[in-house]
Parts: structure tokens; sequence; C-alpha cells
């Protein structure tokens, strides 16, 4: 920059006369842009058709800042280092040679010095630009790494051409320099004309390099941000389905779960638990009013029941107290269908991977055949979500469903109870304020059995393993349908998925390298107690 500076206060500074002379032979530089060299060309147009042209290069390749996918990020960064760097060393060359080749005045060996230090300094970054771009092979492919790999190396030459050149050229300026008086006949005289010419060629070709670098450029800087572009997309549609996943689980299925499956079990169990400790209590209350009759042998089997009828109603309590704690342990794998959605995306970023790679390889057809699949990698999270959280919904209901039925078969419960506890308030109810001794005996008698019957039978015990075992079925059922409906969700990605792959695999001609994915999620029970 310094330097430049320099150069442009010499030009400045340059007492210019007329007509002024410079090294530019005939103006034109007509077929440049189609590559033809049968003409000269002019120094200066050449040198700022090279700028014009590297300022393309750098301009091509500005949207690299924006890949956002790691794996092409580091990729963009180099290519586009190489680049901005090629035409931040190379500029000031050919801005230097066009500003010397309008010379009249100035320190003319401290601008050639200038060009020369210059060139210098491109020559030496030119290892480390074939090692970045080497770096990129594995993305670029062979056939890519090989072109920029020759372009750099050709324009590497050109450059030490252009040095060959310079001694010849300066000597001839300094000449004209100290001219006087300086006509346009003895500056003519002293031209240097076939060194320009040579300097022209070299000039040239640098140009054609350069513009058939370009198409190149921008086809390497398109399918990165193709890709770049895909995996984006692809990745911002799975995190937004994955949102959508946790709120519909937390604003959906965990409270329904928590409201319309475990909380209707457990009050369901309450009720009856209340019910059937509410008789059994007074039951055990109505009998204790026995407990101090003038009748020894009523007053004592009453004596006998109470605490049969206590332990009972705490027996009841404990066994419902047990099964609602289980209840509330309920659980479904709500986690389930994240992994089925994380394995998807997955198996989908492998092919979006294997995909990308031949776009940025710029395999055959790879651009037409992209095109044709393109929306399909949209289609898998699109088809995915709604079949997971439906997944989701089914088994809800179905639990809730399910919650209905077990409260009915409490009543089976409630039944036995009643009938059973009846035994002892018939027996109770024998005894009014005027029952003779005979129908206390018999009173006695009544209780003695319902005693013994009621602690031989225990029918609710019965019942309450039952129930469990009839929920516990339940739940297993349903929890086996939530996984057939997960896998299957899952075996519809990874159809969508190979289809998609095989596709886009034989449109380009390439059969699928591997065997297609294989998704798994373990075959275990996802709703359980505990
Ligand atoms: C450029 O490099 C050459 C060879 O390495 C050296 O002879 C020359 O002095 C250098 N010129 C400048 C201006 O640095
Ligand atoms: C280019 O990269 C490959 C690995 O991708 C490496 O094996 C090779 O040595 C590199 N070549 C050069 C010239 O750095
Ligand atoms: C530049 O030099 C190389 C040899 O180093 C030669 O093959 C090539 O033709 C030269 N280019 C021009 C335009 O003179
Ligand atoms: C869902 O709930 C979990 C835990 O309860 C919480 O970590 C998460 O942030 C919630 N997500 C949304 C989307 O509400
Ligand atoms: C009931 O029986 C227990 C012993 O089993 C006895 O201690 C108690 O006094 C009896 N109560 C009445 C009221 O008879
Ligand atoms: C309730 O009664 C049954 C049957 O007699 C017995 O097996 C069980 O241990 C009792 N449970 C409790 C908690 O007392
Ligand atoms: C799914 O993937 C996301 C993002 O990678 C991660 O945060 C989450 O823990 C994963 N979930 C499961 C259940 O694996
Ligand atoms: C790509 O296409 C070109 C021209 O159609 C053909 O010469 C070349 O062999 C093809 N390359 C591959 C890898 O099929």
């Amino acid at each position: 920059m310094l330097r430049l500076a320099a150069i442009s206060l010499l030009l400045i500074a340059s007492v210019l006369s007329e007509p002024r002379p410079d090294l530019a032979v005939p103006v034109t530089i007509p077929g440049v842009s189609s590559g033809s060299l049968d003409t000269n060309g002019n120094i200066v147009a050449n040198a700022d058709r090279i700028l014009a042209t590297l300022n393309q290069f750098q301009s091509i390749v500005q949207s690299l800042y924006y890949i956002k996918t790691p794996e092409y990020a580091e990729v963009a960064d180099n290519f586009r280092y190489v680049m901005d760097s090629l035409v931040e060393a190379g500029s000031p060359i050919f801005q230097g040679l066009s500003n010397v080749a309008k010379i009249s005045s100035g320190n003319i060996e401290r601008a050639f010095n200038g060009i020369r230090s210059d060139i210098n300094y491109t020559i030496d970054l030119h290892e480390e630009h074939m090692s970045l771009v080497n770096a990129s092979r594995d993305i670029l492919g062979d056939a890519t790494t090989a072109y920029f790999e020759g372009a750099l190396t050709k324009l590497f030459e050109n450059l030490n051409n252009i040095t060959s050149l310079l001694n010849n050229i300066q000597g001839a300026v300094v000449q004209i320099q100290q001219l006087n008086p300086r006509t346009q006949a003895a500056v003519n005289a002293l031209l240097p004309n076939s060194d320009i010419k040579a300097l022209n060629a070299v000039l040239r070709q640098y140009i054609q390099i350069a513009d058939s670098a370009i198409p190149e450029i921008r086809s390497v800087v398109s399918r990165i941000q193709t890709v770049d572009g895909l995996n984006s997309r692809i990745t911002t549609s799975f995190e937004q389905y994955r949102q959508s996943l946790n709120t519909y689980i937390n604003r959906t299925s965990a409270p329904y779960l928590q409201s319309n499956v475990i909380n209707t079990l457990v009050n369901g169990l309450a009720n009856l638990r209340k019910q059937l400790v509410e008789r059994t209590s007074k039951d055990g209350v109505s009998v204790a009013t026995l407990m101090f009759d003038s009748n020894n042998v009523l007053s004592d089997a009453a004596n006998r029941t109470v605490p049969v009828l206590q332990a009972l109603a705490l027996n009841i309590s404990t066994n419902f107290d047990a099964l609602e704690n289980l209840v509330k342990t309920l659980r479904m794998a709500t986690d389930r269908p994240h992994v089925v959605l994380n394995m998807t995306e997955r198996a989908l970023n492998a092919v979006i991977r294997e995909t990308s790679l031949v776009m940025t390889q710029r395999r055959n057809r790879s651009d037409s055949c992209f095109a044709q699949v393109n929306n399909l990698f949209d289609a898998i999270p699109r088809n995915v979500y709604p079949s997971l959280s439906n997944c989701l919904y089914n088994t809800v209901s179905d639990l809730s469903a399910m919650v209905s039925s077990m409260n009915y078969a409490t009543g089976f419960t409630r039944t036995d109870m009643n009938y059973e506890l009846a035994a002892v308030e018939g027996c109770v109810n024998m005894i009014t304020r005027y029952s003779t001794d005979m129908t206390k005996y018999q009173a006695a008698t009544c209780l003695n059995e319902a005693r013994n019957f009621i602690s031989g039978r225990r029918v609710y015990v019965q019942q309450i393993a039952n129930y469990q075992k009839l929920l516990e079925n339940e739940v297993a059922y349903s929890a086996g349908r939530y996984d057939y409906c997960l896998a299957n969700s899952m075996r519809q990605a990874q159809t969508m998925i190979n289809y998609l792959r095989g596709t886009f695999g034989q449109c380009v001609g390439m059969a699928p390298a591997v065997t297609p994915y294989k998704f798994r999620i373990g075959g275990k029970v996802t709703i359980r107690f505990g």
C-alpha cells in the first residue's frame, strides 16, 4: 500500500509533455476476453484488465464468508483465502506495471524494484496457496483440485516470466527519461519493442488463465453455497421439528398423561379406597357398640370382631396406598420420538454428505440430479414429525380409554366387599334395644361366623392383585403399540431416505456405495411403571 502511494505520487509529480510518450504499444486489446493472442495489446490496458479480473475473483468469493456448515466452512475459508491473497498480492504488481508504463519522470528504479519485490512476495505465497488448495481435495475432488493447482502454477510461472522482462524494459525507461529534448521520434527509437511485446504476451496469458478461472471459481462457490444451503435448511428443519416435538410433549402428551391417565386412575382408586375404608370402619364402630353388652357371649364375639374389622380397614388402606403409589410412577418414554427424529436426522445427514460430495466434486450430471431430489430432503422431516406426534397422541388416548375401563373394573371390588361386609352388618342389625338373650346368642354366633368368613376370604386382596396385573398388562399392550408406532415411523423415514439416496445415486450413475442404513430402537417396552 505504501509503495503504491509512492508510485502514485511520482506520477502526479511527473511533468507531462505533449504528446505523452509511454510504453503502450497499440492501444487496442481485441480478443483479450476470448483469449486471442494475435495482437500485441498494451501494457496499461492489459494490466488494468488483469486488475479488473482479480477484482472479480475477490467479489465472487465474498459470499464464502457466510458458509455455516463447519465441514464446508473450512474449505470455503481456504479457498476464499487463496483467492483473496492472490488478488491482494497480485494487484500491486499490475497496478505498478500500469503505472510504470505511463512513465515520464520520477524514481524509475524504485518503481521497478517495487514491482520486483511485489512479485517476490507473491511467488513466496505460492507454496501456501498450493497446500491450501490441496487441503480441500476431499471436498472439491481430484479434478477441481488439479484444475486450481494447475491454474495457480501457471500464474506463478507467468510472474516469473515478468521478472525477467522487467530488466530490459527498465533500462529503456531510464534512457527515455533522460532524453532531452524528449521528442516522440527519440522516444520511439528507444522503445524496447520486442520486450514490450513479450511482456504483453505474458500479461495476456495471465488474462487468459485468469479469465478461464472465473467460471471455475463461480462453480466452486455456487456448489459450496448449494450444499451449505441444503445442510442449513435441513438442520433448521429438524431443529424446528425438535422444538415442536418438545412443545407437543410438554403442552399435550405430558399434561394429558398426568391428568387423564395417572390422576384419573389414582382418583378412581382413592375413591374406592375411601368407600371401602369408610364402610369397614363404620361396621367396626357399630360392632364395637356391642362390646359392652350385658350378654358376655355377644360382647366377647364383638370384642373379637372389632380388631378384625380394624385390621381389614388398615389392610385395605395399605394395599390401596401401594397401588396408588405404583400408578403414580406410570411413565411414558417421551424421549423415544426424539430418538427416532435424531436417528432420522443422522441417516439423512449421511445422505446429504454423500450428495454434497458429488456436488462439490462436480461429478457428471450432479446439478440436474440434485435439482431432481432437492425437495425430497425436506419431505423426510416433514413426514416423520407428524408420524411421531401421532404416536404420542394415539398412545395417551389409548391409555386414557384404558383407564376408564380400569375404573369400571374397580366395581367388582366394591360389589364383593359390599356382600362380604353385609354379613357383619346383618349380625349387628339383629340386635335392638329390646333383643332377647336368645337373639343375642344368635347374633354372637352370627358375628363369629361372619368374622371367620371375612378373615378367611379376603377377596378384595385378590381383587387388587388382579387389578394390578390387569393394569400392568394393559400398559404393556399400550407400550407395544407405542413401540410399533415409533418403529413404523422410523421405517417410513428409512424407506424415504433410501429412496432419495437410490434416486440420486442412479441419476448420477453411481450405485449406492454401502448397504441401506439400518435403524434400531432397541425393542424396549417404552411405557412402564417406575
Ligand atoms: C526478488 O528475489 C530475487 C531472487 O530471490 C532476488 O534476487 C531479488 O533481489 C528480489 N528482489 C526484490 C526487489 O526483493
Ligand atoms: C495433498 O493432500 C493429500 C491428502 O489429502 C496429501 O496426501 C498430499 O501429500 C498433499 N500434497 C501436497 C503436495 O501437499
Ligand atoms: C513463460 O516462461 C515459460 C518457461 O519458464 C514458458 O514456457 C512460457 O511460454 C513463457 N510464457 C510467455 C508468455 O512467454
Ligand atoms: C419441555 O420440558 C422440559 C423439562 O420439563 C424442559 O427442559 C424443556 O425446556 C421444555 N421444552 C419446551 C419447548 O417447552
Ligand atoms: C376385649 O378383649 C381383650 C383381650 O382380648 C380384653 O383385654 C378387653 O378387656 C376386652 N374388652 C372388653 C370390653 O371386654
Ligand atoms: C393384607 O391381608 C393379606 C391377606 O391376609 C395379607 O397377605 C397381606 O399381607 C395384608 N397386607 C397388609 C399390608 O397388611
Ligand atoms: C437429539 O439430538 C439433539 C441435538 O443433537 C440432542 O440435544 C438431544 O439430546 C437428542 N435427543 C435424544 C433423545 O437423543
Ligand atoms: C463425465 O462425462 C464426460 C463427458 O460426458 C465423460 O468423458 C467422462 O468420462 C464422465 N466421467 C465419469 C466419471 O463418468
